[in-house]
C-alpha cells in the first residue's frame, strides 16, 4: 500500500484524529478510508485482553491466556532462545485474540530493589535486559504482531511516576538506562515503543525530542510508532513534534482539537503530522494483514509446556549443603501459605488470567514425597505474626524429618503503582522462619517474589531455592527442581544486598520531592558492589547447580572469546557462563567490570563443551559526553569469563588501539564512593545546575497532592493538612522537606 498516497487523501481533521486512541485499547478506525483499528493489550507476562468492555484498571476479567514467568524470572534463565519461544507463544495468543500489539516487554533498569515493578523488568544490567527483551520482541513479532518495549525511558521508580523528573547525566543515561532499549530496538526490530510517564531531565519522556527523535529515530533507526503510557499525555502537540504517534487511552476530543488548533496557529506543520500518521499506519496495516489471517485459537497445552520450561530454567539454587534434591522417600513437612496458594505473578497491568487451573507446590509434591504435615504458618494479608499459626507450624516442624519452608514477598509488598519502603520480609514470616528453624535443623527455604529481600541468617537453613514469580507452571517447576527431576540452572539477574542501605541508590531513591536524582551515576547494582568491594548476600549472576562445572582453555581471537566448560559432577546440567570486560588503564571512570556477553550451555555429566561468545560493538565503548559520541578508549582490557560477577574462572588481557581520552570527573566517580555525592560533584557530571527538587509553589495539573503543602492558597494548605493528618498511614514517607 502506498501510505503517502493514502495520507494525501485524508483531511487534516482525520489525520489529527488518528493520533489519539478511540477506546481504552484501540486506535481510531476510519471505515470510509479503509483504516482499521489497531488493538493493543498488555503484557509481558501473558496476554491481558479484557473479554468485555475495556477499562484500564482491569476491573473486567481478561481472556484466559498462558501466564508465563515474569520478566525478572525469565531473566534468571539467561536463555535468549527460550525468550524467543515465550515471545512466539505470546504473539500467537495475541493474534488468536485479534490483538495487534502486545504492550511489552518491560525493560527498565532495576536501580533500587524497592521499585514496585521490578518483577516486571529483566535486570540491573542493560546488556542482559536488552538481550532478553530483543528475544521476546523477535518471538512476538514472528507472528506479525507488534511488540512494544517499555517504558522509554529512565522510569525506575513507581512513586509519583506521572510527575517526577529523572535527573540523570547523559553518560549514565546512555550506558545504563538506554542501552537495553538500544538492543531491543536494533536487534529486536521493535515495531512500537511506549514512552514513560515521567520527565527526563525536565521534559516529559513523551515530549522529549532528544529521546524520541535524536536517539530513538535518529541514531537507532526506529521506524515504528511511539505510544504514550496510558494517561501519560501532557502536551499532545509537543509529543507529536518530538516523535509520539499515539495518545492512549482515548483522551477525548479536546486532545485532537488542541492539536488541530495548534496546527492552525502554525505551532506544528502538516509535514510533521503526516510523518507521525505514516509511522502509525505502517504498523496498523502490517499487523492487521497478518493478524486477520492468524489461527483464532492456540494450543493451551503446548503453551503451558513452554511456560513450564521457562519456569524450570529460571529456578535459582541459591544455597545447598547437599540436602537438595530430595528423594521420593523423604519424609517432609511443608510450611507456608505459598505452598498451597502460589505467588506466581505480580499485580497491576501485567496481571494475566491463567489458561489452566493453578497447581500448587503442595499438590505437585503430594504423591511424590511422604508429607508428614502442613501448616499455613502466616496470613499473607496480615503483616503481623499470628501466634496460633506459628505455634501450629512449630508443632509440625518439630515432628518432621525435613521442612520445606515456603516464604517470600507477598502480593501486598510488590505491585505496579507503588514502591516498597524496605527490603524486609513481613514480620509474620520473619518470626515463622526463626521459630521453625529453631526446632528443625533440616530446613529448605523455597522462595517466591519478584525482587530481592533481606534473607535469614545462613546458619538457620540448609538450602534456599528461588522460583521468583514462575507463572502458572511455576509450582510444578519448583517441585521438579526440589525432587531433582530437573537440575536448577537459573542465575540471578540482579544483586542481592545484605541490607537496603548497601544499595547505591539508597541515599537518593525514590526522589527528593519532584526530582529523582541519579547521583550514583552508572554505579547501579554490581557495578557498585563489585567496584567498591562491598559484600552482598548474593552477587549478580549467582546460581548453583546439583553438579559442578570447570572452566578451561580460554582464547581471545578478535571479538571471539572461546573457552571449555566441563561438567565434573554426576548429573547433567546447564551452566550460564558470563563474559565481563574490565578496562585496566583508561582515563574515563568505569565500573570494575561490565557484562558484555553470556552463553547458556547444557552439558552431560562428565562431558565438556567448547563455548564461543562473540563480543559486539558495545563491548568496549563508553559515552564521551564532551564529544557527545560513543568511543573506545586506547587501553588494555581484561576479558573475564565467570560463573557470576564474583566467581571469576578465566581471564586474559588484550589491548585495543582506540582513542586517547582526556576524560575527567570528580574523584567519587573513579572510586565508586558515591554514597554521598555532593551537589558540586553531581553538577559536574550533569553539566548543568541541579534543578530544585521541591515544588516551585506554582502548582499545575501535573502536581501531586503532597505539593499542596506549598500552595499559595490557604485552602490548598488546609486541604494538605487534612489529607496528611488522616488516620490512614500514607504509603509513602511524608515529603522529606517536612521531616
Ligand atoms: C499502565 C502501565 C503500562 C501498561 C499500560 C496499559 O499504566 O504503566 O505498562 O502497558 O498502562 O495497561
Amino acid at each position: 500500500m502506498n501510505l503517502k498516497e493514502k495520507i494525501k487523501d485524508l483531511t487534516i481533521e482525520q489525520k489529527v484524529a488518528l493520533l489519539q486512541g478511540w477506546t481504552t485499547w484501540t486506535s481510531l478506525e476510519l471505515k470510509d478510508k479503509e483504516i482499521p483499528p489497531m488493538f493493543m493489550s498488555d503484557g509481558p507476562v501473558g496476554l491481558r485482553k479484557q473479554a468485555g468492555a475495556g477499562d484500564h484498571l482491569g476491573l473486567n476479567e481478561s481472556v484466559p491466556a498462558t501466564c508465563f514467568p515474569t520478566s525478572a524470572t525469565m531473566a534468571n534463565t539467561w536463555n535468549v532462545e527460550l525468550g524467543v519461544e515465550l515471545g512466539r507463544a505470546l504473539g500467537k495468543e495475541a493474534a488468536a485474540n485479534d490483538v495487534h500489539v502486545v504492550l511489552g516487554p518491560g525493560l527498565n533498569i532495576k536501580r533500587s530493589p524497592l521499585c514496585g515493578r521490578n518483577f516486571e523488568y529483566f535486570s540491573e544490567d542493560p546488556y542482559l535486559a536488552g538481550k532478553m527483551a530483543a528475544a521476546y520482541i523477535k518471538g512476538i513479532q514472528e507472528n506479525g504482531v507488534a511488540a512494544c518495549p517499555k517504558h522509554f525511558a529512565v522510569n525506575s521508580q513507581e512513586l509519583r511516576r506521572m510527575s517526577m523528573d529523572s535527573v540523570v547525566d547523559e553518560r549514565t543515561m546512555r550506558e545504563i538506562y538506554l542501552t537495553g532499549f538500544e538492543i531491543a530496538v536494533k536487534e529486536g526490530r521493535a515495531k512500537s515503543i511506549m514512552s514513560a510517564y515521567n520527565m527526563v531531565n525536565g521534559t516529559y519522556a513523551n515530549e522529549n525530542t532528544h529521546l524520541l527523535s535524536d536517539i530513538l529515530r535518529g541514531e537507532w533507526g526506529f521506524d515504528g510508532y511511539v505510544v504514550t503510557d496510558w494517561g501519560a499525555d501532557n502536551n499532545h502537540t509537543d509529543g507529536v513534534k518530538a516523535g509520539c504517534n499515539l495518545v492512549m487511552p482515548a483522551p477525548g476530543p479536546d486532545c485532537a482539537i488542541g492539536l488541530l488548533d495548534d496546527f492552525k496557529a502554525g505551532k506544528i506543520d502538516e509535514a510533521t503530522i503526516d510523518k507521525r500518521v505514516e509511522e502509525l499506519l505502517r504498523v496498523v496495516y502490517d499487523t492487521k494483514e497478518v493478524v486477520d489471517k492468524a489461527e483464532k485459537s492456540f494450543d493451551v497445552e503446548a503453551h503451558h509446556s513452554v511456560a513450564l520450561r521457562c519456569a524450570e530454567e529460571s529456578i535459582v539454587l541459591l544455597d545447598n549443603d547437599g540436602i537438595l534434591p530430595l528423594t521420593d522417600g523423604d519424609s517432609v513437612a511443608i510450611i507456608g501459605d505459598f505452598a498451597k496458594v502460589p505467588r506466581y505473578q505480580g499485580a497491576g497491568s501485567s496481571q494475566v488470567n491463567p489458561s489452566k487451573p493453578l497447581v500448587s507446590l503442595y499438590d505437585s509434591l503430594a504423591n511424590r514425597l511422604n508429607i508428614s504435615g502442613y501448616s499455613k504458618g502466616f496470613d499473607r494479608k496480615n503483616p503481623h505474626p499470628v501466634d496460633k499459626l506459628i505455634a501450629e507450624a512449630v508443632d509440625v516442624a518439630k515432628n518432621a524429618e525435613k521442612v520445606l519452608l515456603c516464604v517470600g514477598l507477598d502480593e501486598i509488598l510488590e505491585s505496579e503503582g507503588m514502591d516498597r519502603l524496605h527490603m524486609e520480609l513481613s514480620k509474620s514470616q520473619q518470626k515463622l522462619i526463626a521459630e521453625v528453624c529453631a526446632v528443625n535443623k533440616n530446613v529448605v527455604l523455597v522462595l517466591s517474589g519478584g525482587a530481592p529481600f533481606v534473607m535469614p541468617d545462613r546458619s538457620l537453613y540448609r538450602a534456599a531455592i528461588h522460583g521468583y514469580l514462575g507463572g502458572q507452571a511455576g509450582a510444578e517447576a519448583m517441585a521438579n527442581a526440589i525432587l531433582g527431576k530437573i537440575n536448577p540452572s537459573g542465575k540471578l539477574n540482579e544483586s542481592w544486598p545484605h541490607k537496603l542501605e548497601d544499595n547505591p541508590s539508597y541515599p537518593y531513591f525514590p526522589s527528593k520531592e519532584r526530582n529523582a536524582e541519579y547521583r550514583e551515576g552508572l554505579y547501579v547494582g554490581y557495578r557498585y558492589y563489585d567496584t567498591l568491594g562491598k559484600p552482598v548476600r548474593y552477587p549478580f549472576g549467582h546460581g548453583i547447580s546439583y553438579t559442578d562445572f570447570d572452566y578451561s582453555d580460554l582464547t581471545v581471537e578478535g571479538n571471539d572469546v572461546s573457552f571449555t566448560i566441563t561438567n565434573t559432577g554426576k548429573v547433567d546440567g546447564a551452566e550460564v557462563a558470563q563474559v565481563y570486560v574490565s578496562c585496566k588503564n583508561g582515563n574515563a571512570y568505569r565500573a570494575k567490570k561490565e557484562l558484555k556477553g553470556f552463553a547458556k550451555v547444557f552439558i552431560k555429566a562428565g562431558e565438556s563443551k567448547k563455548v564461543t561468545v562473540s563480543l559486539d560493538d558495545k563491548a568496549f565503548r563508553y559515552y564521551n559526553v564532551e564529544k557527545d559520541a560513543w568511543e573506545i578508549e586506547d587501553a588494555d582490557y581484561e576479558i573475564i569469563v565467570a560463573a557470576s560477577v564474583s566467581d571469576v574462572r578465566l581471564n586474559e588481557t588484550v589491548h585495543i588501539d582506540g582513542i586517547k581520552s582526556n576524560a575527567k570527573a570528580p574523584a567519587c566517580y573513579y572510586s565508586a564512593d558515591i554514597a554521598n555525592v555532593s551537589d558540586e560533584d553531581f553538577k559536574s557530571i550533569l553539566g548543568r545546575e541541579i534543578p530544585d527538587g521541591r515544588w516551585g509553589g506554582e502548582l499545575t495539573e501535573n502536581d501531586a497532592f503532597c505539593q499542596l503543602y506549598y500552595a499559595k492558597s490557604g485552602l490548598g494548605r488546609l486541604l494538605y493538612k487534612i489529607l496528611t493528618s488522616m488516620k490512614i498511614k500514607p504509603r509513602q514517607k511524608v515529603p522529606p522537606i517536612l521531616t
